[in-house]
């Protein structure tokens, strides 16, 4: 997991709950964690640090998991924006962004950051207002995607209503039905 994601989980909790639960989280973490050295943005490390750092601040903030994933998820979208300007302006809606997700976004994410390796989609185009996208990693990330979902309808101000479904728990496939327009 890249670095730049490691370093938002840390403004995500030090914004929310404080500067000092992040403090805590990570020096509990610490002795599990691979790197002794901070996170910096262009690193790659392993993904089990993350789930680590993850663990312990949802054990300590006393939230469920799959909470926290999403809140992160919500947190993390208009982040992610910024760092390729000039891809999301190109739709006037949700379902046509998303739409890109997989062959220009994330295409274009591996190029800015290195051994990035982000989920992947495929999709099924039922309706005019409705999209599935099968999301295939084995981070097993569904809720951060869900919150990310959230990110995308807020950004474009359409609700997107999402229904999910895993596939295959053990590899990590996941069929997400949107449905845009209906709160
Ligand atoms: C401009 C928009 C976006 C940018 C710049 C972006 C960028 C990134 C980056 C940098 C990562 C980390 C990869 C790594 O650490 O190796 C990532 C992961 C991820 N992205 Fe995107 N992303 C965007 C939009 C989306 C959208 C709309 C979705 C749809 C749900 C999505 C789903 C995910 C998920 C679920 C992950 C977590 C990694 C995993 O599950 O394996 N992303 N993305």
């Amino acid at each position: 997991m890249k670095g730049e994601i490691f370093n938002l989980f840390e403004t995500f909790v030090s914004e929310n709950f404080g500067e000092e639960t992040f403090e805590n989280v990570y020096d509990a973490s610490h002795p599990k964690l691979s790197t002794q050295d901070p996170y910096v943005g262009p690193g790659t490390y392993p993904d089990s640090d993350f789930f680590t750092l993850v663990t312990e601040a949802v054990s300590q903030l006393g939230i469920t998991l799959e909470r926290a994933a999403y809140a992160f998820g919500k947190y993390c979208f208009p982040k992610l924006v910024a760092k390729i300007p000039g891809y999301i302006d190109q739709h006037d809606h949700p379902k046509a962004f998303l739409l890109t997700v997989h062959d220009v976004i994330h295409v274009e994410v591996k190029k800015v950051f290195q051994n990035a390796q982000p989920p992947e989609f495929s999709y099924e185009d039922p309706s005019e207002n409705e999209l599935v996208m099968i999301y295939r990693s084995k981070r097993k990330l569904y809720s951060f995607a869900e919150g990310l979902f959230e990110g995308v309808a807020e950004h474009y101000g359409v609700p997107i209503k999402v229904n999910r479904t895993v596939i295959s728990e053990q590899d990590g496939i996941c069929r997400f039905e949107l449905t845009f327009g209906t709160s």
